[in-house]
């Protein structure tokens, strides 16, 4: 199939969205009795953040919440993602609840509702609550028990509005670079010992999902971080190392939720999951739709005998890349490639919902109109790589920007603009840049012509 670049063919249909989280956008950090978190103490490490930045105020988003409704509006968003940070909520990770925290959340969906945009929000985008995790964090399976009361918390004051859930943002994540090589917050370096932090995430998912049903949610899921993992060279020992980093990257998250069971961990050497009697049960019961993050491509090859790793990731050959260099190989089949390959080995799984896709570029810190054609190749190309999916019968029922706005990128500061809004982070200033208005349009002809395709039947 053939596309052109900027107009990709847009599946009828499709619900459009944009993501933000709460930590990278939001600055005062401490307002409204805010606790904190594992992010706060990260970034106080020496040399944790690649520019010493704090994220604070960053995009200045708690004072201005009326800021990012108004362009997640703009642009005729179907849904918007944000988030909502555990350890605003519940400073020590438990008690009832901080009520004015929560009637700023309160107030944020009713905007949201007002403006015609329906609220999706995340409950936890990697800021666990300082205390939580002096406890062991996701290392503990009482942090199960903990996540399950604070989500509670949330769904009993909004869940009268809100009725679609993400739980979740990108265990493998927290796992991988959380907990296995410290690169993100909590900054441990626990290699395969992290691995029982996925069980307990999904769990928690799990429990979160069973509470949220109990007050009304309509739809609950979490997101997945995939990549589509291609060995370098074509010999047995590369195939074998991106097989392993396959499992650990992508198959421990999503086969315990799509088949109620784990990949044969102790096969390959590695520790068992620190399964209980019916866990396997609530996890596979706990997903209405799945949520996959994609960003790019990674390619593997065998370590040397003596790393403690059996992998090395590398730059993936003959492709273009982000403004993270060869870290963030550009290849938009690979995402086609990973749905149909996903729906394949599970031909009845839920409805896929495309949670995030984007891309920085080197872009300028003053305000002013950006011209990013860069961005919209790439949201072009994963675009149309999504509807050669859905053509080839992946149920992919949304699509998902990210971000909104520039941000903070954890551990890369402010170094790496993801926005379709430039934000001047002296000032706060938005200014919608090139693909902003690219999105805007790409919606509203898609909605043009779902409707044309309604009234022709
Ligand atoms: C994802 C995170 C998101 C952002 C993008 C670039 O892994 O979920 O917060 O950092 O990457």
């Amino acid at each position: 199939m053939t596309f052109e670049p900027h107009r990709p063919t847009v599946p009828a249909g499709l619900r459009w969205s944009a993501a933000t989280s709460a930590f990278q956008i939001e600055g005062s950090r401490e307002a409204d009795g805010g606790g904190r978190s594992i992010w706060d103490d990260y970034l106080e490490r020496p040399g944790a953040i690649i520019d010493g930045s704090t994220g604070d105020p960053g995009g200045d988003s708690y004072r201005h919440p009326e800021l990012d409704v108004a362009l997640a509006a703009g642009l005729a968003l179907d849904r918007y993602r944000f988030s909502i940070p555990w350890a605003r909520l519940q400073p020590d990770g438990r008690g009832n609840g901080n009520t004015a925290a929560l009637d700023h959340y309160s107030r944020f969906v009713d905007l949201l509702l007002e403006a015609g945009v329906t609220p999706f929000p995340t409950l936890f985008h990697w800021e666990m609550p300082s205390a939580m995790e002096a406890e062991g964090g996701w290392l503990s399976r009482d942090t199960v028990a903990r996540f399950a009361d604070y989500v509670a918390i949330v769904a009993d004051r909004l869940g009268d509005r809100v009725e679609h859930w993400y739980t979740l943002n990108e265990p493998a994540m927290t796992t991988l670079q959380g907990y296995a090589v410290g690169a993100l917050a909590p900054g441990k370096q626990l290699l395969f010992d992290a691995l029982p932090t996925v069980h307990h995430q999904l769990l928690a998912h799990a429990r979160a999902s069973e509470a949220l049903r109990a007050r009304g949610a309509a739809q609950v899921g979490l997101l997945n971080n995939h990549t589509w993992v291609l060995p370098l060279h074509d010999t047995a020992e590369d195939q074998q190392a991106a097989a392993l980093y396959d499992i650990i990257h992508n198959r421990v998250f999503s086969e315990p939720l799509l088949t109620g069971g784990y990949p044969d961990l102790e096969a390959l050497g590695l520790p068992a999951m620190p399964v209980h009697d019916g866990d396997l049960e609530a996890i596979v019961r706990s997903i209405d739709f799945y949520g996959i993050n994609f960003y790019n491509p990674t390619t593997i090859t065998a370590a040397d005998a003596a790393s403690p790793i059996p992998f090395d990731i590398v730059p993936t050959p003959g492709v273009p890349v982000t403004g993270f260099g060869p870290e963030w190989p550009i290849m938009p089949s690979a995402l086609r490639d990973l749905l149909i390959d996903l729906h394949a080995r599970h031909p009845e799984m839920p409805p896929v919902i495309i949670g995030e896709n984007g891309a920085s570029f080197p872009e300028p810190d003053d305000a002013g109109r950006v011209e990013d054609p860069a961005r919209i190749d790439y949201l072009a190309g994963h675009i149309a790589a999504v509807a050669e999916a859905i053509d080839a019968g992946v149920p992919v029922e949304e699509f998902t920007v990210w971000s909104l706005l520039d941000n903070w990128e954890w551990a890369d500061g402010y170094t790496q603009r993801f926005g379709l809004v430039h934000v001047d982070f002296e000032t706060g200033e938005r200014t919608p840049k090139a693909s902003y208005d690219w999105y805007r349009d790409l919606i509203a002809s898609a909605k043009a012509a779902a409707t044309t395709t309604e009234e022709s039947r």
